[in-house]
């Protein structure tokens, strides 16, 4: 009887899904019309590349500390505005750490919290004689304790750059503070 047959036929179906396997499924005839089939199997053809010029939407190349210290340098032009940018940012980002001034007294800095690494101030000769590309690596790679900002997009990393040399020039440097403290 038919409606027999189709009921065994469901049986096996569950059985076979039940035992939830690709294999065991693709050993039932009936289903290796779908398994057998002229299709283009993953990978079997090589990956599109993007036309060669194409321009990635979105991100930007990424230099380690090193690659950015002595590749790259600040292609923002300097200005109030960019000065403004980059203090909106180094709000956004930094002040936590680095300090209203970028002493490096930011508010998680302190006992039991960030310790008060020297190399947290943004102040100090070594600081303002590191290029433009490292300040902008510092931020793309982090460095022992400071974490990545990898995202913030590569231009506003160079605004951050201005804002940090706009501290730097401040008339009356906070490194005598930070040292009187
Ligand atoms: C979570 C805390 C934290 C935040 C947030 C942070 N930093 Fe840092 N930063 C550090 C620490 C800690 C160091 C010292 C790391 C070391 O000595 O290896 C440092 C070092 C630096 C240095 C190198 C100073 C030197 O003398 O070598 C620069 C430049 C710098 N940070 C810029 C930034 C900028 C710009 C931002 C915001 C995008 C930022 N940091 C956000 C913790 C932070």
């Amino acid at each position: 009887m038919s409606s027999m047959r189709t009921l065994g036929f469901l049986a096996l179906l569950v059985s076979v899904g039940m035992a939830g396997c690709d294999d065991q499924v693709k050993r039932v005839p009936w289903f290796q019309t779908m398994n057998r089939q002229s299709s283009v199997e993953t990978y079997e053809v090589a990956a599109m590349r993007p036309p060669d010029g194409a321009v990635p939407l979105g991100s930007a190349r990424h230099y380690d500390l090193l690659a950015a210290d002595t590749m790259l340098t600040n292609p923002v032009a300097a200005g109030t505005d960019a000065v403004e940018r980059g203090r909106i940012l180094y709000t956004q980002f930094c002040v936590m750490c680095h300090g209203d001034t970028g002493v490096g007294d930011g508010t998680v800095v302190g006992p039991g919290r960030l310790p008060p690494l020297p190399t947290l101030n943004l102040l100090t000769d070594r600081a303002i004689g590191l290029s433009d590309g490292y300040i902008w690596g510092m931020i793309a790679n982090g460095r022992g304790v400071m974490p990545t900002y990898r995202r913030i997009p590569s231009d506003d990393r160079w605004y951050l750059v201005h804002y940090i040399r706009e501290l730097q020039n401040a008339p009356t440097p906070s490194v005598d503070a930070a040292a009187a403290e």
